[in-house]
């Protein structure tokens, strides 16, 4: 029979490119989405790329009423759990509404999972819980640790999901930790699509690319990498979400519970970043070299052993692809959406 899964946040950039790899794996899949982060003309989208009309609830997942109904509504066979605030910056300022929204966010959804007898949940987590002195690559068993709001949510989430698990042998959860998201779906209908100046900075580039801003700012390049740029992992936003799809069938066919990076494992600079997207939008981008921004490391990748040995997770994009589908979103899709 066909398994039922509800995608919290599944309008959003990670959650719904990683709709569409559910339909094409056969997973009946329902969206719910209070859209603060999201356009409601996704669903459209989605479903010209899959070809199938996009189940989609709104509502809050800090609105217990609206979550009882829908897992009333359905027999969900799993969730995965994508809804929640994201910038760093912004939860330095807004540290309560990180919490809550992180935090009590997945509280609710695992009582509600609790009530339904629902035992298989996807957590969305990030590289951003490895304590900053750590050497990559980083393997998942490094000591763990917090620089903001933001950081601390994951990784209390992250404990939230080891007690409850322990309270309840029969809940199987899949914790996979993000490095850093790029790029969007070839079809060029769904990407990234930033409402404030961006932080990230693929998001950034793509917007020198496309003329609103002027020019590249490199934060640092006296890193002691090999250009002097920060490095990081980037991983193709589609070789993600197929990491969503092995994470659940770890869950529901072999009822193991994983906690793994995802990441290429191998390091990109900023100025690999910049010369892959000036190729991939046929010109050269202009970038100044600006002091290091607070609160940096010079570079972090990923160990992906573990999602190799647990998940059979292995990455099929590389940088030029993360750079043309990126280009391709921004330059087509992103305009008239
Ligand atoms: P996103 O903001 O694009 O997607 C999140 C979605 O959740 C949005 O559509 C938003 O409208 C929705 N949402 C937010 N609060 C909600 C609420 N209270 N109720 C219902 N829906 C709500 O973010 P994303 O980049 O797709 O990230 C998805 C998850 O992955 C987040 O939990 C994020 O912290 C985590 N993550 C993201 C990155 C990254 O770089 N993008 C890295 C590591 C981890
Ligand atoms: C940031 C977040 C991290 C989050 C991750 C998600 C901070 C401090 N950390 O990490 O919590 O999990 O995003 O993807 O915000 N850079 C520039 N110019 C820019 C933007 C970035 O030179 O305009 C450099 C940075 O110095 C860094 C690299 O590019 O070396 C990547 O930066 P960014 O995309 O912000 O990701 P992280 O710093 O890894």
């Amino acid at each position: 029979m066909t398994q039922k899964i509800l995608l919290t946040g599944g309008l959003g950039y990670i959650g719904s490119h990683t709709y569409v790899e559910l339909i094409a794996a056969g997973y009946d899949v329902v969206i719910v989405d209070n859209l603060s982060n999201s356009k409601l003309s996704v669903c459209d989208r989605l479903a010209k790329i899959t070809g199938q009309e996009t189940s989609f609830i709104q509502a809050d997942i800090l609105d217990r009423s609206a979550l009882s109904q829908i897992f009333a509504k359905d027999a969900f066979d799993a969730v995965i759990h994508f809804a929640g605030l994201k910038a760093v910056g912004e939860s330095v300022e807004k540290p309560l509404d990180y919490m809550q929204v992180n935090v009590t966010g997945l509280v609710n959804i695992l009582q509600e999972m609790q009530t339904a007898n629902v035992n298989a949940l996807v957590f969305s987590s990030s590289a951003t819980v490895y304590d900053v002195s750590n050497v990559s690559p980083l393997k998942e068993g490094m000591p763990t640790g917090y620089t903001n709001p933001y950081g601390y949510t994951k990784l209390v989430c992250e404990q939230i999901l080891a007690q409850a698990t322990h309270a309840n042998p029969e809940l199987k959860t899949g914790i996979l930790r993000y490095f850093n998201p790029a790029g969007a779906h070839s079809s060029g209908l769904i990407g990234e699509d930033p409402r404030d100046i961006p932080n990230n900075l693929m998001p950034y580039i793509s917007r020198v690319a496309s003329g609103e801003y002027e020019f590249v700012r490199i934060w640092g390049d006296d890193y002691p990498t090999p250009d002097g740029t920060g490095v990081r992992d980037y991983i193709h936003v589609d070789d993600l979400a197929t990491g969503h799809v092995s994470s659940l069938h770890a869950l529901l066919d072999k009822g193991e519970s994983h906690l793994v990076n995802l990441g290429r494992g191998q390091g990109y600079s900023v100025m690999d970043v910049l010369n892959a997207y000036s190729r991939a939008c046929g010109r050269e981008l202009p970038h100044q070299i600006l002091p290091r921004r607070a609160g940096d490391i010079a570079q972090m990748y990923a160990d992906v052993e573990q999602a190799k040995q647990v998940l059979g997770f292995e990455v099929c994009r590389d940088m030029d692809a993360m750079c043309a589908t990126s280009w391709n979103w921004i330059n087509t899709g992103a305009k008239d959406g």
